[in-house]
Order: structure tokens, then C-alpha cells, then sequence
């Protein structure tokens, strides 16, 4: 187990398809997803995707009872998700503060789906299907993001609301990455 390098934007790597995982329940999934584990708590991460350490495999984790970089945000359960599926639940469309670990310092407001249906397995081959709003919502579409090579700046659509943590919210209570 081990703490990771995160690519940082500008990696050709961060702008692949990631591959599904074919392969479950392996001694190399379990030790690539806790260095996945200790790698996100070490940067207080939400949540962090594979391509992310760059493996372009169909992998995510996140969750968190408090986050230092998201203090607003209520607790999401931890998960480790393979293979995601989502699907849109309505068409309401929710703002909200973004950060990435392979964004260090910068912060943006992106528009998601309020509400979601996410399915997947976990490294078990057990079937996940859960239907979230809010936080939860937010946090897997920016981790599936990375499944697909996007990261949330592409997302932005007002440069007036990104740019550094720090200058954003000179009061602090986030992380600044
Ligand atoms: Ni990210």
C-alpha cells in the first residue's frame, strides 16, 4: 500500500477513456484500490478515480463522513465503484464549488444533475445500484468524469466563478486543492 502521484491537468493520461475492468476480485484490484484509499485520505480527497494515478481502468472511490475540502457537504457512504453506469434522474440542474486533486489549488462552479441513478459492482462482482441527490450526486459525476477523460474546468461555463481556492474564499474552512 502506498500513496500515489496524482496527474496534474495538462496530463494526456487525465484525457483518455478509461477501459471496464474485466477482472474482479484480483490481489492486484485489491492493491491498486488501497493505494487508491490511501492516497485520497492522505490529500483529504472526496473521492479520486483511477486515471487519476494513471490507471485507465473503470475504477472510483469516494466518500467521507466530513470533508475538510467540502465542510458544507453532507456524509456520503464510502464506495468503491467498477464499471459505472448513470442515468439522470429528471432534468434538474444544480450549482455548486468544485475542487480536484489534479486541479491542486483552483476552484470552479459546475452545473450537475440534482439527481442520479448510479449502477456498477464493487471489486467483489456484488451489483451497486443506488439513486442519489445533491453532494452524492455531484461527487460521482466528477469521478466518472475522469472515466471519460474530462476534468470539471471543461465543465465551467462562468470563468467569473473559477479560479484559486484561497483568493475564492479568503476566510478559509477548504482545503485550497
Ligand atoms: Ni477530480
Amino acid at each position: 500500500m502506498a500513496i500515489r502521484d496524482v496527474l496534474r491537468m495538462g496530463d494526456p493520461r487525465l484525457l483518455a477513456r478509461a477501459l471496464p475492468v474485466e477482472c474482479l476480485d484480483t490481489p492486484e484490484l485489491h492493491a491498486l484500490l488501497a493505494d487508491m484509499q490511501d492516497t485520497m485520505a492522505a490529500l483529504n480527497g472526496a473521492g479520486l478515480a483511477a486515471p487519476q494515478i494513471g490507471v485507465g481502468l473503470q475504477i472510483m472511490i469516494f466518500g467521507f463522513q466530513e470533508s475538510v475540502r467540502y465542510p458544507d457537504a453532507e456524509p456520503v457512504p464510502y464506495t468503491v465503484l467498477l464499471n459505472p453506469v448513470l442515468t439522470p434522474l429528471g432534468s434538474e440542474m444544480e450549482e455548486d464549488w468544485e475542487g480536484c486533486l489534479s486541479v491542486p489549488a483552483m476552484s470552479g462552479m459546475v452545473a450537475r444533475h440534482a439527481r442520479l441513478r448510479y449502477q456498477g459492482c464493487d471489486p467483489y462482482g456484488s451489483a451497486i445500484d443506488r439513486s442519489v441527490e445533491g453532494f452524492h450526486a455531484r461527487v460521482v459525476q466528477h469521478e466518472y468524469d475522469h472515466l471519460i477523460g474530462v476534468l470539471y474546468p471543461m465543465r465551467i461555463t462562468d470563468f467569473s466563478r473559477f479560479g484559486y481556492t484561497e483568493v475564492l474564499f479568503p476566510e478559509g474552512g477548504r482545503a485550497g486543492d
